[in-house]
Protein backbone atom coordinates (compact mmCIF):
# COMPACT_ATOMS: atom_id res chain seq x y z
CA UNK A 1 0.00 0.00 0.00
CA UNK A 2 1.42 3.36 -1.04
CA UNK A 3 0.84 6.34 1.27
CA UNK A 4 -0.04 9.76 -0.19
CA UNK A 5 -0.99 13.59 1.48
CA UNK A 6 -4.11 15.19 0.34
CA UNK A 7 -3.00 18.24 -1.95
CA UNK A 8 -1.85 21.30 -0.16
CA UNK A 9 -0.80 19.38 3.26
CA UNK A 10 2.32 18.21 4.56
CA UNK A 11 3.68 16.81 7.56
CA UNK A 12 5.86 18.35 9.69
CA UNK A 13 8.63 16.13 10.70
CA UNK A 14 10.93 16.15 13.84
CA UNK A 15 13.89 17.36 12.33
CA UNK A 16 11.71 20.78 11.30
CA UNK A 17 10.30 21.29 14.88
CA UNK A 18 12.88 23.61 16.34
CA UNK A 19 11.93 26.49 13.55
CA UNK A 20 8.52 25.83 14.41
CA UNK A 21 9.01 26.16 18.07
CA UNK A 22 11.31 29.03 17.91
CA UNK A 23 8.89 31.04 16.02
CA UNK A 24 5.62 29.93 18.21
CA UNK A 25 8.20 31.16 21.51
CA UNK A 26 9.55 33.82 20.10
CA UNK A 27 5.84 35.46 19.33
CA UNK A 28 4.51 34.04 22.64
CA UNK A 29 7.46 35.84 24.67
CA UNK A 30 7.35 38.81 22.37
CA UNK A 31 3.20 39.15 23.15
CA UNK A 32 3.42 38.95 26.61
CA UNK A 33 5.83 41.93 26.85
CA UNK A 34 2.89 43.75 24.50
CA UNK A 35 0.44 42.20 27.18
CA UNK A 36 -1.69 39.94 25.21
CA UNK A 37 -3.52 36.62 26.25
CA UNK A 38 -3.84 33.55 24.36
CA UNK A 39 -7.10 32.14 22.84
CA UNK A 40 -8.33 28.92 21.25
CA UNK A 41 -11.18 28.52 19.04
CA UNK A 42 -12.37 25.62 17.32
CA UNK A 43 -11.10 24.26 14.40
CA UNK A 44 -14.65 24.70 12.51
CA UNK A 45 -17.47 26.81 13.28
CA UNK A 46 -20.67 27.60 11.67
CA UNK A 47 -19.91 28.72 8.08
CA UNK A 48 -22.80 31.95 8.78
CA UNK A 49 -19.73 33.42 10.71
CA UNK A 50 -17.27 33.19 7.79
CA UNK A 51 -19.69 34.12 5.35
CA UNK A 52 -20.04 37.58 7.44
CA UNK A 53 -17.21 37.78 8.87
CA UNK A 54 -14.64 37.94 5.66
CA UNK A 55 -17.69 38.89 3.31
CA UNK A 56 -20.05 37.16 0.97
CA UNK A 57 -17.62 38.41 -1.70
CA UNK A 58 -14.51 37.70 -1.29
CA UNK A 59 -12.28 34.89 -2.79
CA UNK A 60 -11.82 33.10 0.42
CA UNK A 61 -15.63 33.25 1.19
CA UNK A 62 -16.68 32.12 -2.38
CA UNK A 63 -13.57 29.43 -3.83
CA UNK A 64 -11.68 28.73 -1.14
CA UNK A 65 -13.76 27.25 2.18
CA UNK A 66 -13.87 23.77 3.20
CA UNK A 67 -17.29 23.32 3.65
CA UNK A 68 -19.25 20.79 4.62
CA UNK A 69 -22.26 19.67 6.23
CA UNK A 70 -22.21 17.17 9.39
CA UNK A 71 -24.52 14.31 9.81
CA UNK A 72 -26.93 15.93 11.10
CA UNK A 73 -27.10 18.43 8.25
CA UNK A 74 -25.27 21.56 10.15
CA UNK A 75 -23.52 23.87 7.60
CA UNK A 76 -19.68 23.84 8.99
CA UNK A 77 -16.26 25.00 7.65
CA UNK A 78 -12.91 24.36 8.44
CA UNK A 79 -12.08 27.90 9.36
CA UNK A 80 -10.25 30.40 6.52
CA UNK A 81 -8.93 33.11 9.38
CA UNK A 82 -9.16 33.87 13.01
CA UNK A 83 -10.40 37.34 13.09
CA UNK A 84 -14.42 36.35 12.47
CA UNK A 85 -13.98 33.32 14.78
CA UNK A 86 -12.09 35.18 17.55
CA UNK A 87 -14.57 38.01 17.09
CA UNK A 88 -17.58 35.41 17.42
CA UNK A 89 -15.61 34.35 21.19
CA UNK A 90 -15.69 38.04 22.30
CA UNK A 91 -19.21 38.35 22.24
CA UNK A 92 -20.54 34.94 22.78
CA UNK A 93 -18.63 35.14 25.82
CA UNK A 94 -19.08 38.72 26.53
CA UNK A 95 -15.43 39.11 26.72
CA UNK A 96 -15.45 42.77 26.57
CA UNK A 97 -17.24 43.10 29.36
CA UNK A 98 -14.39 41.68 31.20
CA UNK A 99 -11.59 43.61 29.93
CA UNK A 100 -11.72 46.40 27.09
CA UNK A 101 -9.50 46.86 25.41
CA UNK A 102 -8.91 43.11 25.09
CA UNK A 103 -5.76 41.65 23.68
CA UNK A 104 -6.02 38.37 22.33
CA UNK A 105 -3.33 36.01 19.93
CA UNK A 106 -3.84 32.77 18.45
CA UNK A 107 -2.07 30.24 16.89
CA UNK A 108 -2.94 27.57 14.97
CA UNK A 109 -3.62 25.96 11.76
CA UNK A 110 -6.19 27.32 8.95
CA UNK A 111 -7.27 26.01 6.07
CA UNK A 112 -8.08 27.43 2.41
CA UNK A 113 -8.70 25.82 -0.62
CA UNK A 114 -6.21 27.47 -2.63
CA UNK A 115 -3.95 26.41 -5.67
CA UNK A 116 -1.00 24.79 -3.93
CA UNK A 117 2.87 26.56 -4.35
CA UNK A 118 5.32 27.75 -2.59
CA UNK A 119 4.66 29.65 0.30
CA UNK A 120 0.93 28.44 0.02
CA UNK A 121 -0.51 25.64 1.29
CA UNK A 122 -4.37 24.28 1.44
CA UNK A 123 -3.33 23.63 5.39
CA UNK A 124 -1.24 26.16 6.29
CA UNK A 125 -0.10 27.74 10.00
CA UNK A 126 -0.90 31.21 11.34
CA UNK A 127 -0.19 33.43 14.47
CA UNK A 128 -2.44 35.89 14.62
CA UNK A 129 -3.44 39.10 17.39
CA UNK A 130 -6.29 41.25 17.41
CA UNK A 131 -6.56 43.82 19.70
CA UNK A 132 -10.65 44.92 20.30
CA UNK A 133 -12.26 47.33 21.81
CA UNK A 134 -10.36 50.39 20.67
CA UNK A 135 -10.13 53.26 18.20
CA UNK A 136 -7.20 55.14 18.73
CA UNK A 137 -4.76 55.39 16.06
CA UNK A 138 -2.06 54.78 18.60
CA UNK A 139 -3.30 50.84 18.36
CA UNK A 140 -3.00 50.54 14.73
CA UNK A 141 0.68 51.82 15.44
CA UNK A 142 1.36 49.63 18.43
CA UNK A 143 0.01 46.20 16.43
CA UNK A 144 2.10 47.13 13.26
CA UNK A 145 5.25 47.69 15.69
CA UNK A 146 4.40 44.56 17.77
CA UNK A 147 4.44 42.29 14.23
CA UNK A 148 7.77 44.37 13.24
CA UNK A 149 9.32 43.61 16.31
CA UNK A 150 8.37 40.18 15.85
CA UNK A 151 10.24 39.39 12.86
CA UNK A 152 13.37 41.68 14.13
CA UNK A 153 13.24 39.29 17.27
CA UNK A 154 13.21 36.18 14.35
CA UNK A 155 16.64 38.11 12.67
CA UNK A 156 14.46 38.79 9.89
CA UNK A 157 14.76 42.69 8.93
CA UNK A 158 15.10 42.85 4.93
CA UNK A 159 11.00 43.64 4.92
CA UNK A 160 8.96 46.11 3.48
CA UNK A 161 5.72 47.51 5.57
CA UNK A 162 3.31 48.78 3.12
CA UNK A 163 0.49 50.58 4.44
CA UNK A 164 -2.84 52.47 3.27
CA UNK A 165 -6.13 53.54 4.61
CA UNK A 166 -9.70 51.85 2.84
CA UNK A 167 -11.58 54.58 4.67
CA UNK A 168 -14.41 54.19 6.61
CA UNK A 169 -18.73 53.17 5.57
CA UNK A 170 -18.57 57.13 4.19
CA UNK A 171 -16.20 57.00 2.03
CA UNK A 172 -16.22 52.97 1.41
CA UNK A 173 -19.18 53.92 -1.37
CA UNK A 174 -17.19 57.00 -2.59
CA UNK A 175 -13.99 55.07 -3.59
CA UNK A 176 -15.88 52.32 -5.18
CA UNK A 177 -18.01 54.49 -7.62
CA UNK A 178 -14.33 55.85 -8.12
CA UNK A 179 -12.70 52.60 -9.06
CA UNK A 180 -15.76 52.27 -11.32
CA UNK A 181 -15.10 55.38 -12.87
CA UNK A 182 -11.86 55.21 -13.69
CA UNK A 183 -11.91 52.10 -14.90
CA UNK A 184 -15.31 51.70 -16.92
CA UNK A 185 -14.30 52.93 -20.14
CA UNK A 186 -11.81 50.20 -20.43
CA UNK A 187 -13.72 47.38 -18.45
CA UNK A 188 -14.51 45.28 -21.31
CA UNK A 189 -10.86 44.81 -22.11
CA UNK A 190 -9.60 43.86 -18.24
CA UNK A 191 -9.92 39.63 -17.64
CA UNK A 192 -13.25 38.05 -16.97
CA UNK A 193 -12.90 37.76 -13.35
CA UNK A 194 -11.46 41.30 -13.30
CA UNK A 195 -14.81 42.33 -14.53
CA UNK A 196 -16.79 40.39 -12.52
CA UNK A 197 -15.23 42.09 -9.72
CA UNK A 198 -16.38 45.22 -11.23
CA UNK A 199 -19.96 44.68 -10.08
CA UNK A 200 -19.01 42.45 -6.90
CA UNK A 201 -15.95 44.10 -5.14
CA UNK A 202 -14.49 46.81 -7.57
CA UNK A 203 -12.01 47.79 -4.33
CA UNK A 204 -9.90 44.11 -5.38
CA UNK A 205 -9.15 44.76 -8.50
CA UNK A 206 -6.38 47.65 -7.05
CA UNK A 207 -4.34 44.75 -5.77
CA UNK A 208 -5.21 42.58 -8.56
CA UNK A 209 -1.44 41.01 -9.46
CA UNK A 210 -2.67 41.03 -13.20
CA UNK A 211 -0.09 43.03 -15.05
CA UNK A 212 -2.32 43.88 -17.63
CA UNK A 213 -4.51 45.25 -14.85
CA UNK A 214 -1.84 47.17 -12.97
CA UNK A 215 -1.05 49.18 -16.37
CA UNK A 216 -4.98 50.26 -16.45
CA UNK A 217 -5.03 51.01 -12.92
CA UNK A 218 -2.06 52.72 -13.07
CA UNK A 219 -2.89 56.32 -13.55
CA UNK A 220 -5.53 55.85 -11.28
CA UNK A 221 -6.26 58.65 -8.61
CA UNK A 222 -5.41 58.01 -4.69
CA UNK A 223 -8.30 56.39 -3.23
CA UNK A 224 -7.16 58.29 -0.06
CA UNK A 225 -8.44 61.32 -2.13
CA UNK A 226 -11.65 60.20 -1.39
CA UNK A 227 -11.69 59.45 2.79
CA UNK A 228 -13.29 61.73 4.86
CA UNK A 229 -11.21 63.85 7.13
CA UNK A 230 -11.58 61.76 9.98
CA UNK A 231 -10.50 59.01 7.90
CA UNK A 232 -7.48 61.40 6.73
CA UNK A 233 -6.38 62.63 10.47
CA UNK A 234 -6.64 58.79 11.51
CA UNK A 235 -4.15 57.68 9.07
CA UNK A 236 -1.39 60.76 9.01
CA UNK A 237 -1.57 59.80 12.99
CA UNK A 238 -0.91 56.44 12.60
CA UNK A 239 2.03 57.43 9.90
CA UNK A 240 3.28 60.08 12.58
CA UNK A 241 3.34 57.40 15.70
CA UNK A 242 5.38 54.74 13.12
CA UNK A 243 7.86 57.64 12.39
CA UNK A 244 8.44 58.63 15.76
CA UNK A 245 9.21 54.75 16.87
CA UNK A 246 11.37 54.12 13.25
CA UNK A 247 9.21 51.62 11.59
CA UNK A 248 9.84 52.03 8.22
CA UNK A 249 6.60 51.89 5.55
CA UNK A 250 5.69 52.50 2.19
CA UNK A 251 2.20 54.33 1.63
CA UNK A 252 0.79 51.56 -0.91
CA UNK A 253 -1.77 53.36 -2.58
CA UNK A 254 -2.94 49.95 -4.21
CA UNK A 255 -3.62 48.25 -1.37
CA UNK A 256 -6.64 47.04 -0.14
CA UNK A 257 -6.65 43.44 1.27
CA UNK A 258 -8.61 40.44 0.54
CA UNK A 259 -10.91 40.33 3.43
CA UNK A 260 -14.08 42.75 3.76
CA UNK A 261 -14.14 42.94 7.03
CA UNK A 262 -11.10 45.98 6.88
CA UNK A 263 -12.13 50.03 7.58
CA UNK A 264 -9.49 52.82 7.57
CA UNK A 265 -6.11 51.33 7.96
CA UNK A 266 -4.67 48.11 6.43
CA UNK A 267 -1.02 47.13 5.93
CA UNK A 268 0.83 44.16 4.89
CA UNK A 269 4.51 42.88 5.63
CA UNK A 270 6.11 41.81 2.63
CA UNK A 271 9.47 39.97 1.21
CA UNK A 272 11.07 39.77 -2.04
CA UNK A 273 12.57 36.62 -0.81
CA UNK A 274 8.77 34.53 -0.87
CA UNK A 275 8.41 34.72 -4.75
CA UNK A 276 4.47 34.57 -6.15
CA UNK A 277 3.60 34.55 -2.65
CA UNK A 278 5.46 37.77 -0.66
CA UNK A 279 3.11 38.98 1.65
CA UNK A 280 4.45 37.23 5.28
CA UNK A 281 2.03 39.00 7.48
CA UNK A 282 -1.53 41.35 6.61
CA UNK A 283 -4.07 42.90 8.75
CA UNK A 284 -5.53 46.11 9.84
CA UNK A 285 -8.41 47.83 11.56
CA UNK A 286 -12.12 46.13 11.15
CA UNK A 287 -14.25 48.64 13.18
CA UNK A 288 -17.64 46.93 11.84
CA UNK A 289 -16.92 43.30 11.94
CA UNK A 290 -18.70 42.97 15.96
CA UNK A 291 -21.77 44.50 15.09
CA UNK A 292 -22.09 42.67 12.24
CA UNK A 293 -21.79 39.50 13.71
CA UNK A 294 -24.59 40.76 16.09
CA UNK A 295 -22.34 41.79 18.43
CA UNK A 296 -21.97 45.43 20.25
CA UNK A 297 -20.08 48.08 18.72
CA UNK A 298 -15.86 47.16 18.80
CA UNK A 299 -13.63 48.82 16.86
CA UNK A 300 -10.96 46.34 16.72
CA UNK A 301 -7.09 46.05 15.03
CA UNK A 302 -5.00 42.71 14.33
CA UNK A 303 -2.90 40.89 11.81
CA UNK A 304 -2.24 37.64 10.94
CA UNK A 305 1.33 35.67 9.68
CA UNK A 306 2.15 32.61 8.25
CA UNK A 307 4.32 30.08 9.64
CA UNK A 308 5.56 28.18 6.59
CA UNK A 309 5.74 31.65 4.89
CA UNK A 310 7.97 32.68 8.79
CA UNK A 311 10.15 29.87 7.24
CA UNK A 312 10.83 30.15 3.83
CA UNK A 313 12.64 33.37 5.32
CA UNK A 314 14.26 31.82 8.36
CA UNK A 315 15.83 29.17 5.82
CA UNK A 316 16.62 32.13 3.65
CA UNK A 317 19.06 33.35 5.85
CA UNK A 318 20.45 29.82 6.15
CA UNK A 319 20.90 29.85 10.12
CA UNK A 320 20.82 26.50 11.84
CA UNK A 321 18.04 25.52 14.12
CA UNK A 322 18.84 22.09 15.76
CA UNK A 323 17.88 20.39 18.60
CA UNK A 324 19.74 19.16 21.71
CA UNK A 325 20.14 17.36 25.03
CA UNK A 326 22.24 18.28 27.95
CA UNK A 327 23.62 14.78 28.68
CA UNK A 328 23.43 11.31 27.26
CA UNK A 329 24.30 8.36 29.68
CA UNK A 330 26.40 4.85 28.40
CA UNK A 331 26.42 2.37 30.67
CA UNK A 332 28.85 0.00 29.48
CA UNK A 333 29.71 -1.70 32.72
CA UNK A 334 26.52 -3.48 33.77
CA UNK A 335 26.71 -2.99 37.74
CA UNK A 336 26.52 1.08 37.20
CA UNK A 337 23.29 0.62 34.83
CA UNK A 338 20.56 0.83 37.32
CA UNK A 339 22.37 4.04 39.26
CA UNK A 340 22.74 5.62 36.00
CA UNK A 341 19.16 5.19 35.06
CA UNK A 342 18.12 6.35 38.52
CA UNK A 343 20.66 9.26 38.19
CA UNK A 344 18.52 10.28 34.74
CA UNK A 345 15.51 10.34 36.71
CA UNK A 346 17.19 12.55 39.27
CA UNK A 347 18.74 15.20 36.66
CA UNK A 348 15.57 15.06 34.71
CA UNK A 349 14.04 16.37 37.96
CA UNK A 350 16.59 19.27 37.83
CA UNK A 351 15.71 20.11 34.20
CA UNK A 352 18.12 18.68 32.90
CA UNK A 353 17.65 17.13 29.47
CA UNK A 354 19.18 13.70 29.48
CA UNK A 355 18.61 10.18 27.62
CA UNK A 356 20.28 6.82 28.34
CA UNK A 357 21.73 4.12 25.79
CA UNK A 358 20.52 0.42 26.36
CA UNK A 359 22.67 -1.13 23.99
CA UNK A 360 26.15 -1.95 24.24
CA UNK A 361 27.67 -0.72 21.28
CA UNK A 362 29.59 1.96 22.45
CA UNK A 363 30.35 3.19 18.50
CA UNK A 364 26.66 3.28 17.81
CA UNK A 365 25.93 5.03 21.05
CA UNK A 366 28.38 7.74 20.67
CA UNK A 367 27.45 8.27 16.97
CA UNK A 368 24.05 8.56 18.43
CA UNK A 369 25.03 10.89 21.38
CA UNK A 370 26.51 13.06 18.32
CA UNK A 371 23.06 12.72 16.77
CA UNK A 372 21.45 13.87 19.43
CA UNK A 373 23.49 16.94 19.61
CA UNK A 374 24.39 15.82 23.37
CA UNK A 375 26.44 18.46 25.23
CA UNK A 376 28.29 15.89 28.07
CA UNK A 377 28.17 12.24 27.59
CA UNK A 378 29.10 10.02 31.07
CA UNK A 379 30.53 6.67 29.94
CA UNK A 380 31.20 3.89 32.49
CA UNK A 381 33.07 1.40 31.22
CA UNK A 382 34.16 -2.41 32.49
CA UNK A 383 37.74 -0.85 33.28
CA UNK A 384 35.50 1.55 35.61
CA UNK A 385 34.16 -0.76 37.92
CA UNK A 386 37.19 -1.08 40.46
CA UNK A 387 37.78 2.67 40.56
CA UNK A 388 33.61 3.23 41.07
CA UNK A 389 34.70 6.07 38.16
CA UNK A 390 32.50 7.15 34.78
CA UNK A 391 34.10 9.13 31.99
CA UNK A 392 32.81 12.69 31.88
CA UNK A 393 32.85 13.82 28.25
CA UNK A 394 32.24 17.58 27.37
CA UNK A 395 31.06 16.89 23.57
CA UNK A 396 31.23 20.96 23.08
CA UNK A 397 35.32 21.36 23.94
CA UNK A 398 36.09 17.63 23.34
CA UNK A 399 37.77 17.70 26.79
CA UNK A 400 37.44 14.84 29.33
CA UNK A 401 37.35 14.20 32.61
CA UNK A 402 37.30 10.86 35.46
CA UNK A 403 34.59 11.31 37.96
CA UNK A 404 33.74 8.68 40.91
CA UNK A 405 30.53 7.71 40.37
CA UNK A 406 29.31 8.69 44.00
CA UNK A 407 29.77 12.62 42.75
CA UNK A 408 28.44 12.33 39.48
CA UNK A 409 25.18 14.13 40.31
CA UNK A 410 27.16 16.81 41.93
CA UNK A 411 29.10 17.42 39.04
CA UNK A 412 26.83 17.22 36.48
CA UNK A 413 24.40 19.32 38.36
CA UNK A 414 27.08 22.28 39.40
CA UNK A 415 28.08 21.90 35.54
CA UNK A 416 24.82 22.92 34.43
CA UNK A 417 24.29 25.22 37.21
CA UNK A 418 20.93 24.58 38.53
CA UNK A 419 20.58 24.98 42.13
CA UNK A 420 19.91 21.80 44.13
CA UNK A 421 17.02 23.21 46.44
CA UNK A 422 15.02 23.21 42.69
CA UNK A 423 15.75 19.73 42.54
CA UNK A 424 12.67 17.36 43.28
CA UNK A 425 13.01 13.88 45.35
P1 LIG B 1 -4.48 36.94 5.45
O1 LIG B 1 -3.70 38.00 4.74
O2 LIG B 1 -5.53 36.25 4.69
O3 LIG B 1 -5.11 37.65 6.73
O4 LIG B 1 -3.48 35.86 6.04
C1 LIG B 1 -2.41 36.25 6.87
C2 LIG B 1 -1.15 35.47 6.53
O5 LIG B 1 -1.41 34.06 6.57
C3 LIG B 1 -0.60 35.71 5.14
O6 LIG B 1 0.17 36.88 5.09
C4 LIG B 1 0.25 34.46 4.92
O7 LIG B 1 1.51 34.59 5.55
C5 LIG B 1 -0.56 33.40 5.65
N1 LIG B 1 -1.38 32.65 4.67
C6 LIG B 1 -2.59 32.95 4.21
N2 LIG B 1 -3.02 32.00 3.34
C7 LIG B 1 -2.04 31.09 3.26
C8 LIG B 1 -1.87 29.86 2.53
N3 LIG B 1 -2.81 29.37 1.74
N4 LIG B 1 -0.72 29.16 2.70
C9 LIG B 1 0.26 29.62 3.54
N5 LIG B 1 0.15 30.77 4.25
C10 LIG B 1 -0.98 31.49 4.12
C11 LIG B 1 -5.92 37.04 7.63
O8 LIG B 1 -6.11 35.85 7.69
C12 LIG B 1 -6.50 37.98 8.64
N6 LIG B 1 -7.37 37.21 9.55
C13 LIG B 1 -5.42 38.70 9.40
C14 LIG B 1 -5.97 39.67 10.39
C15 LIG B 1 -6.04 39.49 11.73
N7 LIG B 1 -6.54 40.83 10.09
C16 LIG B 1 -6.96 41.39 11.23
N8 LIG B 1 -6.68 40.58 12.21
Amino acid sequence: MSFSLPRGTQDILPDEMPKWHMIEQTARDLFSTYNFSEIRTPIFEYTPIFARGMGEHSDIFTKEMYSFEDKSGRHLTLRPEGTAAVTRATIMHALHKKMTPLKLYYIGPFFRYERPQAGRHRQFHQIGVEYIGEDSAYVDAEVIAMGYHLFESLGITDLKVCINSVGCDVSRPVIEEMVKQFLSQNITKLPKHIQEKFHSNPLRILDSKDEVVQAYIAGMPDIKDALTQKSKDHFFSVLQHLDEMAIPYHVTNTLVRGLEYYTETVFEIVSEHLGAQGTVCGGGRYNNLSAELGGPNLPAFGFGFGIERTIMLLDHLKKNYTQSIDLYLIPMEPLSRDRLFYLMHKLRNCNISCEMGYTNNLKNQLKRADRLNAKRVVISRETDRETKTVEYKNMLNRTQETVPLADLFEVIVSDFDVNESDYIE
